[in-house]
């Protein structure tokens, strides 16, 4: 695995590899499995697998975690070299944003809804520094994950809206064995946070009987989750959403296909999301 740590470095090591398909799976590091079921998959249908590890300050906010962000490049680098990884993308955030930085890309009104309600910028961060990493990296696809839904919808927008050529893969949610989604942040939980977390694969689990069993009233699977989370005194709700899939409205009826149906919680200082998707995001 070939790794640049510069703009200059990525840019020596390209051509070389030119004529082959190039799959890219952006990342900001401290690598689980669900990271790596990106890159398998990207493995698989591509010539040559790029990985970046970037903490990308654009998209945290002043009060959010940027510094505590949990890190370890060595590990990193160690999971990525066996999944047969080609070229490790790592570049320092001084390179990544030369000042003075006056470029953003604001996909509109997609970014206000669900998380961007109570992380403003944050889908101006995340939309930038993909933009910027596709234009280093040129990738015929992408590869996100539905962890992080709205996410992959802002991404979605943004290709289509620019016109990018690049395709965009969305791979399901990779969970512990308990049902928790993995996440980086899961390891800031306490132990009994973490028990406490479970509430929310379970609320999603309870829409879902609901959804199979014919329920489509949006009130009636909400509360039913609402009820599944508030058994536990260590969280805090922040929002449940059933939305649909283009503009991420909320809708009184879940439309078979077309439906997004999420939740972020605070479990102490950790915000933790998770959702349940009724149709497919990749394009
Ligand atoms: P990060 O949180 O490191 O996630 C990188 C990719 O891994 C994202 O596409 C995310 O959705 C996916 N992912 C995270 N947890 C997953 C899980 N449990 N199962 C499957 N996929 C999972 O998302 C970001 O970084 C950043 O916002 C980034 C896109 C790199 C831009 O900075």
């Amino acid at each position: 695995m070939k790794i640049c740590r510069s703009i200059q470095s990525l840019h020596t090591e390209l051509p070389a590899q030119a004529g082959k398909t190039t799959g890219f799976v952006p990342t900001m590091g401290f690598l689980h499995q669900g990271h790596l079921s990106l890159v398998r998959r990207c493995r698989e249908e591509n010539d040559l697998t790029v990985v970046s590890i970037f903490v990308n300050p654009a998209q945290f906010g002043p009060a959010e975690d940027l510094q505590q962000y949990p890190r370890d490049p060595e590990k990193d680098i160690a999971l990525l070299e066996k999944e047969n990884t080609d070229i490790l993308f790592m570049p320092e955030n001084d390179e990544m944003y030369q000042q003075p930085f006056r470029t953003y890309i604001n996909v509109e009104g997609l970014d206000k809804m669900l998380c961007g309600q109570t992380r403003p910028g944050h889908f101006r961060g995340v939309a930038t520094v993909v933009l910027k990493l596709f234009n280093l990296v040129c990738p015929a696809r992408a590869y996100f994950g539905q962890k992080d839904a709205q996410q992959a919808i802002v991404i979605r927008q943004m290709i289509r809206d620019l016109h990018l050529p690049v395709q965009i893969r969305i791979l399901a949610i990779v969970r512990d064995s308990d049902g928790l989604a993995l996440s980086s942040r899961n390891v800031y939980l306490s132990p009994a946070e973490r028990q406490a977390a479970l509430s929310l694969p379970k609320s999603l689990q309870k829409a879902a009987v609901l959804v199979s069993s014919g329920v489509e009233e949006s009130q009636v699977i909400r509360e039913s989750m609402q009820k599944e989370l508030d058994r536990d005194p260590l969280l805090a709700t922040e929002y449940i959403s059933i939305v649909n899939l283009q503009d991420l409205q909320e809708i009184p009826v879940i439309e078979a296909g077309n439906t997004l149906i999420a939740a972020a919680v605070r479990a102490g200082r950790t915000r933790l999301i998770d959702n349940l998707l009724l149709g497919d995001l990749s394009c």
